[in-house]
């Protein structure tokens, strides 16, 4: 675990410049679970305006569960990753049978969508719980001051015996914009408050012996985009935001060799409806 001076030199460090993030205004957990489920995979520049319309025009898991799923894929055009809007349409629908936002791990996690790291996520960020996140970039610094690659099960103990109770909201604040600012996979050790307190810089920060390098957890590159199936995918989604697209048109719009076997994974995930060959939003 980090010790007491690691953990009140990550706070003295982060609460005075902590990033304005407007999910950061917020405790309000539908709010703070849309803010994840857009930060999983997409950056902060893109999520902001999305977070934004998404909560104006849903700012209620009821008012999420009431529309179509084609109203929230359209709101989410742009943000990549579509199935993450049809678990969030389908967890607000949960959340409305339960009549109340669930405020456990075990029932967060139990949403559709919602693994251990958003669990979390909403107990610290909503509810000011007791909660260590581990995201991406927490994993790397854990790996990077303990000086050792870490599996899943040990960075999350780990997080659990560093975390000041109490703090958790401000703590896991930090924690993240660390791990986005200064230890980046390139990091900026001259900086960062745990230089003097960091095992693998203390050992000389190499980055060929960079130990969150196959630590669990630690996010690897985004594949590549540029002709590949995800692309295909958006391209027939965005094209479904404005109307139908029969199915022999598909392989046109999606200009993609196997546009055919994409269109039935999509109507297969429940986000593309296949109406006599003519294609739709669900
Ligand atoms: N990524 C995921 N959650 C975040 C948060 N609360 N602040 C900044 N980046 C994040």
């Amino acid at each position: 675990m980090l010790a007491s001076e690691q953990a009140e030199a990550v706070l003295a460090w982060g609460v005075p410049q902590l990033r304005e993030l407007p999910w950061r205004r917020t405790r309000d957990p539908w709010a703070v679970l849309v803010s994840e489920v857009m930060l999983q995979q997409t950056q902060i520049r893109r999520v902001i305006p999305k977070w934004i319309a998404f909560l104006e025009r849903f700012p209620t898991p009821a008012a999420c569960a009431r529309n179509d799923l084609g109203d929230v894929l359209r709101l989410w055009q742009g943000l990549g990753y579509p199935r993450r809007a049809r678990n969030l349409h389908a967890a607000a629908q949960e959340i409305q049978r339960l009549g109340a936002f669930p405020g456990t791990l075990d029932a967060l996690r139990a949403l559709p969508g919602v693994g251990t790291y958003t669990a979390r996520a909403v107990l610290a960020f909503a509810f000011e719980a007791d909660a260590a996140v581990v995201d991406t970039n927490i994993a790397r610094v854990y790996a990077r001051v303990v000086g050792r690659r870490l599996t899943g099960v040990q960075v999350q103990a780990i997080a659990d015996a560093s975390l000041p109770i109490g703090d958790s909201w401000r703590w896991n604040q930090c924690l993240m914009d660390l791990g986005a600012t200064l230890c980046r996979p390139t990091p900026q050790c001259d900086a960062c408050p745990l230089q003097s307190m960091c095992a693998w810089r203390c050992a000389g920060g190499d980055l060929a012996l960079d130990p969150a390098i196959d630590s669990a957890g630690v996010s690897r590159t985004q594949s590549r985009f540029e002709g590949s199936e995800r692309q295909a995918r958006g391209r027939l989604l965005k094209a479904l935001n404005t109307g139908s697209v029969r199915v022999s048109d598909a392989p046109k719009v999606m200009a993609h060799p196997a546009a055919l076997r994409l269109v039935a994974a999509l109507c297969a995930e429940g986000l593309v409806r296949n109406d006599d060959e003519t294609l739709r939003l669900p």
